[in-house]
């Protein structure tokens, strides 16, 4: 049986104060309604039909070819806006599941068991219900004496009797295809708010003698729905828990939960520790055997195995295995750390190597250079890469030891085991195996050679 997916998201958010659509804003790291387009395309291959009003250009921006676009250009209640996925969609599947944008926390899981329960059901319709203290503005499910479900009641039109009921719409249906096209047009307009309520199809299904079939959520969270920035904040805490606790449960020790932020993107090797206020965001591996954090954040990285990171910043940039940094080092867009190297405090780099088994210990910056295997670059080093105009590139070959404060003033190249003095200013090759000094950097020895062309 083919499955569709109709979800809402024309609402206008009115409750965020916000100039972003509502559904645009971000949960862990994406927006609220890729988190629901995610979930769905988990369940069927067909794209979801997704139902824009407000901000509708800027959701599309952002959600590209995920999802077929239908526009409800004036919001007049849920009923009316799967009615707008009637073209799009009849004749075109067996079932039809409606979900929300603003509802970041349903389960694949759940919705393949609403779904299923559907597949068997003879009758049109399975609703998703949860059970809730807190009924917090959710429609009521009335039952009749023997517990088949008899029609859903909002809170405003609700008796006190049902108002007393627990088990409430979590407004996620799974329908046959067939009936919903047949009926959805046919919902009457309710008062006060003048809506055609998606709930009434519910009570005009029993009526025609149709068995309706409620599957429970085991979690009554997967039905928070996001109006403020406070069930925003709510929401993402619920999912930054699932996601943690997914990794402790595969081997990943995290110190403090609470105050650990992994976006789902992010995987991380058996053994790996976690230290508190540690943000792993994007497209970021990390291997195993790592310690990482505390106050660390790590966007769209690769980390190896056995790697140390404290208190540091790194972004798009790579640590081969058994690299260490910090604490407060900041590595930038194409940043390599190659097998073995040490970063200690107070570095930079940027679009370069530290090669094998080298060394950069103390307050240092590199700007498009590369640093050969086992050479040391001294407290203070700075490549000198940009002349206002261009960036220009710095070579240090293996085993040269950069003096401390030696500021390396690209184009430049230091040949293999040559050394720079302390705040030496390199302005010309060094060739192998010689030590420079002064500025600007000249050779040991008076009357020998200085480094480079320059003449006295
Ligand atoms: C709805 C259900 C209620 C259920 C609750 C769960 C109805 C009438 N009531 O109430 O039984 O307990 O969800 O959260 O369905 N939307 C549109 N176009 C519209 C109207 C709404 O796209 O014309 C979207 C909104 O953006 C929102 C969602 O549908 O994301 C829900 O609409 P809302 O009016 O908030 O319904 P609820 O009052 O939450
Ligand atoms: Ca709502």
């Amino acid at each position: 049986m083919k499955l569709a997916t109709v979800i809402l998201a024309a609402g206008q958010g009115t409750r965020m104060i916000s100039d972003l659509p509502k559904v645009l804003h971000p949960m862990l790291g994406r927006p609220l309604v890729l988190h629901a387009i995610e979930t769905a395309e988990a369940l069927t291959d067909e794209p979801p039909v997704l139902i824009v009003g407000h901000g509708a250009q800027a959701v599309q921006d952002v959600v590209g070819d995920r999802a077929v676009f239908v526009e409800q250009t004036e919001q007049r209640g849920t009923g009316h806006a799967v009615l707008q996925a009637r073209p799009a969609l009849v004749s075109r599947s067996d079932l039809v599941l409606v979900t929300y944008a603003d509802m970041p926390l349903l389960t694949t899981g759940t919705l393949r068991q609403l779904v299923d329960r559907q597949r068997e059901n003879a009758g049109p319709i399975t609703m998703l219900t949860l059970v809730e203290e807190d009924p917090r503005g959710f429609g009521r499910v009335v039952r009749d004496e023997s517990g088949g479900v008899v029609e859903i009641v909002e809170e405003a039109m609700a008796t006190p009797a049902q108002l007393a009921i627990r088990e409430l719409n979590a407004g996620v249906y799974c329908f046959d295809a067939a009936w919903l096209w047949t009926h959805v047009d046919q919902i009457p307009l309710s008062q006060p708010k003048e809506e055609y309520y998606l709930t009434d199809l519910i009570g005009m299904a029993v009526a025609k003698g149709r068995r309706v079939e409620a599957v429970l959520a085991a979690d009554p969270a997967e039905a928070l729905g996001i109006n403020t920035r406070v069930h925003l904040a709510e929401a993402e805490r619920v999912l930054r828990h699932r996601v943690n606790e997914g990794w402790m449960l595969a081997g990943v020790t995290i110190l403090d939960p609470a105050a650990t932020y992994i976006e789902a993107s992010v995987s991380i090797g058996q053994d790996t520790t976690i230290w508190p206020n540690t943000h792993l965001r994007g497209e970021t591996t990390i291997g195993q055997g790592c310690t990482i954090g505390p106050n660390t954040s790590v966007e769209n990285c690769r980390i190896g195995d056995r790697c140390r990171v404290l208190a540091s910043v790194l972004e798009d940039a790579v640590m081969e295995d058994d690299t260490n940094i910090g604490p407060f080092g900041h590595l930038r867009k194409g940043a390599r750390l190659c097998q073995g190297a040490h970063m200690g405090n107070f570095g930079e780099i940027k679009n370069s190597t530290l090669g094998p088994g080298a060394k950069m210990g103390h307050f240092s910056y590199l700007g498009d250079a590369e640093i050969g295997a086992e050479a040391n670059i001294g407290a203070g080093t700075i490549t000198c890469n940009y002349d206002g105009v261009h960036k220009h590139k710095t070579v240090v070959e293996a085993g040269a030891f950069i003096g401390s404060d030696t500021m390396l003033v690209a184009p430049v190249r230091v040949g293999e085991g040559a050394k720079t003095g302390a705040g030496s200013v390199v302005t010309h090759d060094v060739p192998a195996g010689v030590v420079v000094y002064g500025v600007p950097a000249r050779m040991r020895d008076a009357g020998e050679k200085e480094s480079g062309n320059d003449k006295e």
